[in-house]
């Protein structure tokens, strides 16, 4: 059974990463998850320098899922590159690299640096955090925006370059087809909802920040019609993600057209999902007789009958 699968350039041995900012740059996770066993990690969202992030309180659970607005609290590239990404390198691990920035021109550095070291296997560039208030979101709102930012980024790497998609826009699929006139290799979607939560009693808002981004499993049927969406629109692999909490959830988006999914608050909740994960989808494979899960990718059929999808 072959679970392996290729986002441009970069061959993963199943389809399964570690979401940005849920797994921190991976080596914090490696006593307890063997991180070569993984498709792939995106570590936390990168800037050229280091940032403090938002005062606490930061996260707060909310029905099926949870809000955070951490403020992308980071050690910044260059540190990222020499203390962190040597022990991955020497674990194995598929090292996808979150790339943020306040302007265009710092998105282009980060990605400069990261393309001089040894060990990083894509470029995800974050054009999508709700959580700050210059750049990011503000490039990936726009579509000019998008496309400015992927093809700069594009002219100084060989590495893949996934463009990581909002969902707080109206039609998502226009910036998917932004990111990939500007030469991406893969997109992947969806970053957090704003969303908000206030305390009655006190009549203030849960976080510090006011706003922040909802993740987790009440986000899930969302964002699968999003990647739906992008796999009729753009050639290029989706990337997809949102409240997936176990491998049906995994299958789900893989058969709406994502090639690869990535894992982000479920791993909040049980570090341990990724073997559950990659157990389900072998067994999944295996009872429906399916060699490769590439195969999977965007086989949804919509046109059987009111009848066949009743099972009656
Ligand atoms: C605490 C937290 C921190 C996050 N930090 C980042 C980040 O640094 N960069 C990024 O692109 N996405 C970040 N995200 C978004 C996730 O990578 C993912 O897109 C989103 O949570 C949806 O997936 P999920 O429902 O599986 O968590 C963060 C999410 C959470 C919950």
């Amino acid at each position: 059974m072959d679970l392996s699968v290729r986002i441009g350039s970069l061959l993963l041995k199943n389809p399964l990463i570690a979401a940005s900012g849920c797994f921190g740059y991976g080596v914090e996770y490696a006593d307890v998850v063997d991180l070569s066993s993984l498709g792939a990690i995106a570590v936390k969202g990168l800037f050229l320098s280091e940032r403090e992030g938002h005062a606490a309180p930061r996260i707060v659970e909310t029905p099926a899922g949870m809000l955070n607005a951490i403020g992308l609290q980071g050690i910044g590239v260059r540190r990222f590159v020499s203390e962190k990404l040597p022990e991955l390198r020497a674990r194995n691990a598929t090292v996808v690299v979150n790339v943020c920035g306040t302007t265009l021109d710092e998105y282009v550095e980060v990605s400069r640096i990261l393309s001089d070291a040894e060990g990083v296997g894509a470029i995800e560039l974050n054009i999508s955090c709700p959580n700050i208030k210059e750049g990011g979101i503000q490039f990936g709102c726009s579509l000019n925006g998008t496309y400015d930012v992927v093809s700069a980024v594009r002219k100084v790497t060989r590495l893949p370059v996934i463009p990581k998609l909002t969902p707080n826009v109206t039609d998502v699929p226009s910036f998917a087809r932004a990111a990939e006139e500007g030469g991406a290799d893969a997109v992947s979607l969806v970053n957090t909802f704003l969303a908000m939560v206030i305390d009655i009693e006190t009549r203030q808002p849960k976080i510090s920040n006011v706003v922040g981004g909802l993740s987790g499993p009440a986000i899930r049927p969302i964002a699968v019609r999003m990647v739906y969406e992008c796999r009729q629109t753009v050639r290029i692999p989706i990337i997809g993600m949102g409240g997936i909490a176990d491998a049906r959830d995994a299958l789900e988006f893989m058969i709406a057209g994502a090639t690869a999914v990535q894992v982000g608050t479920a791993n909040f909740v049980d570090p341990f999902i990724w073997t559950k994960l990659v157990d389900g989808i072998r067994d999944y494979l295996q009872r429906h007789r399916i060699a490769r899960v590439s195969d999977l990718v965007g086989t949804i059929d919509t046109h059987a009958s009111a009848t066949e999808r009743s099972g009656v």
